[in-house]
C-alpha cells in the first residue's frame, strides 16, 4: 500500500496541536541551549515527510533519539514560548505551503519502536513512535486478537491513538489500557483507562507527545487472525486508491452516512484543482501528483465541503489535520 516515493506507511500521526506562544519567541531559541545532545536544524522541508508530499518547511526541526533529548527540546520550547508540534508518520497531515513556525519534532522509529508482548496476561506495550503496522503484525503473530483489523492503516502508534484510528470493525482506543505521555511542559505521566476517552476519530489524549502505550488483547489462533487481517486488507485495497499519494480519508463520516458516497453523489469524483484530484476510486480521498501545492488540496477540500452542503445540507468535517 506504500505509494511510490512516499514515506513508509508505518511512519502520523500525532499531528498534535502546537503550543501557541503568547510573546514573540526568540529567533534562535535553541542556540547555546543544553539539549542533551539533540540537534536542531532550520528550514527543514516537511513535504517529503508527509504522504501528500506538499507544503512548506518547518522553521526548526529535530529528531530526538531518547527521552532526555525530547524533554530538553520540549522544555526549551516552553521556556522560550516557541511553538512545538509533533510530527508522526505524516499520513493524515496537510502542511500549508507557507510551512510552520517554531519547532517540529519527529521521533525516529529506529529509537522509538520498542515492543514487549506478555502472552500470559495478553498485553502488549509499545513505544508510540512505532509504526502501527508493526504493532498489528506482531500481535497477530503472537496470537493476540483486537488489533488485526487495523491492518493497512498507516502512521505511528501515537498518531493512531491521538486520532483513534480504526476501520469499520475496530479502533485502536477500544483495546488501549494506558498511555504514558509527555506534557507541553516536559513532564511525563501515565493516563490510565479510566482517564481516557475515545470516540469516532477522536481521543482525550491531547498532550504534546505520546510515549508508550499498553493494549489489552485476547488470545486467539494466529492463523485465524492472519486470515482476518488478510481479508480486511483485500477489501481496503479494492475500494481505496492505496497506490497514490494521499492522506487517507479527508473527511469524517457524518453520522450514519459515508462522506465518500456524498462526494460521489455530488459529482465530484475526478475533479481537479491544480495538481490535486478527488480520487475516482473513492470520493473521500484526495490524491496529489506532480506540481501539486498545498493550496490546491485546500481549495479542493473547500469545493467538496461547499458542494456537498449545497446539495444535501450535510456539513462535512475534516479528519485530515492541517498545519
Ligand atoms: N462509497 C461510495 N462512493 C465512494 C466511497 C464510498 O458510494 O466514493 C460507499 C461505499 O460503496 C460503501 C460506503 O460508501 O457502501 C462506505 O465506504 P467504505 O467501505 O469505503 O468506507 P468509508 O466509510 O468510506 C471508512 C473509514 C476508512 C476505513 C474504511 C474501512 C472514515 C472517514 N473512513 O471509510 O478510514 O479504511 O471505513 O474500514 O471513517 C481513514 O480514516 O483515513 C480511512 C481511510
Amino acid at each position: 500500500m506504500n505509494p511510490p516515493d512516499v514515506p513508509a506507511p508505518d511512519q502520523p500521526d500525532a499531528e498534535d496541536g502546537a503550543v501557541e506562544a503568547s510573546a514573540e519567541p526568540p529567533a534562535e531559541p535553541f542556540a547555546d541551549a543544553d539539549l542533551a545532545g539533540a540537534t536542531v536544524v532550520t528550514d527543514e522541508p516537511l513535504a517529503p515527510k508527509t504522504w501528500l508530499r506538499v507544503g512548506g518547511p518547518a522553521q526548526h526541526f529535530a529528531e530526538p533519539v531518547n527521552r532526555e533529548q525530547l524533554q530538553a527540546l520540549v522544555r526549551r520550547c516552553a521556556e522560550t514560548g516557541t511553538n512545538c508540534r509533533l510530527l508522526g508518520g505524516g499520513s493524515n497531515l496537510l502542511v500549508r505551503d507557507e510551512g510552520v513556525s517554531g519547532l517540529v519534532i519527529r521521533l525516529p522509529k529506529e529509537h522509538w519502536s520498542d515492543l514487549t508482548i506478555d502472552k500470559v496476561v495478553g498485553s502488549v506495550t509499545v513505544d508510540c513512535g512505532a509504526p502501527l503496522s508493526h504493532l498489528v503484525a506482531e500481535t497477530v503473530k503472537a496470537g493476540l486478537a483486537g488489533l488485526e483489523t487495523l491492518v493497512g492503516i498507516p502512521g505511528t502508534v501515537g498518531g493512531a491513538l491521538h486520532g483513534n484510528s480504526g476501520g469499520r470493525h475496530a479502533d485502536v482506543g477500544s483495546v488501549c489500557e494506558s498511555v504514558e505521555v509527555m506534557t507541553r511542559s516536559g513532564d511525563i505521566c501515565t493516563r490510565t483507562r479510566d482517564e481516557l476517552s475515545f470516540g469516532y476519530r477522536r481521543s482525550s489524549l491531547d498532550e504534546l507527545c505520546l510515549l508508550r502505550a499498553t493494549f489489552a488483547l485476547r488470545p486467539a489462533d494466529p492463523d485465524a487472525l492472519a486470515d482476518r487481517a488478510r481479508k480486511t486488507w483485500i477489501l481496503k485495497k479494492s475500494s481505496q486508491p492505496l497506490s497514490h499519494q494521499s492522506a487517507g480519508c479527508v473527511f469524517k463520516n457524518p453520522r450514519g452516512q459515508s462522506a465518500g458516497d456524498l462526494i460521489e453523489r455530488a459529482g465530484l469524483k475526478g475533479t481537479r484543482v491544480g495538481g490535486a484530484e478527488v480520487s475516482d476510486r473513492h470520493g473521500n480521498f484526495i490524491v496529489t501528483g506532480e506540481g501539486a501545492k498545498s493550496a490546491d488540496v485546500l481549495r479542493l477540500i473547500d469545493l467538496c465541503r461547499d458542494t456537498v452542503l449545497q446539495r444535501t445540507g450535510v456539513e462535512l468535517e475534516t479528519e485530515l489535520r492541517i498545519w
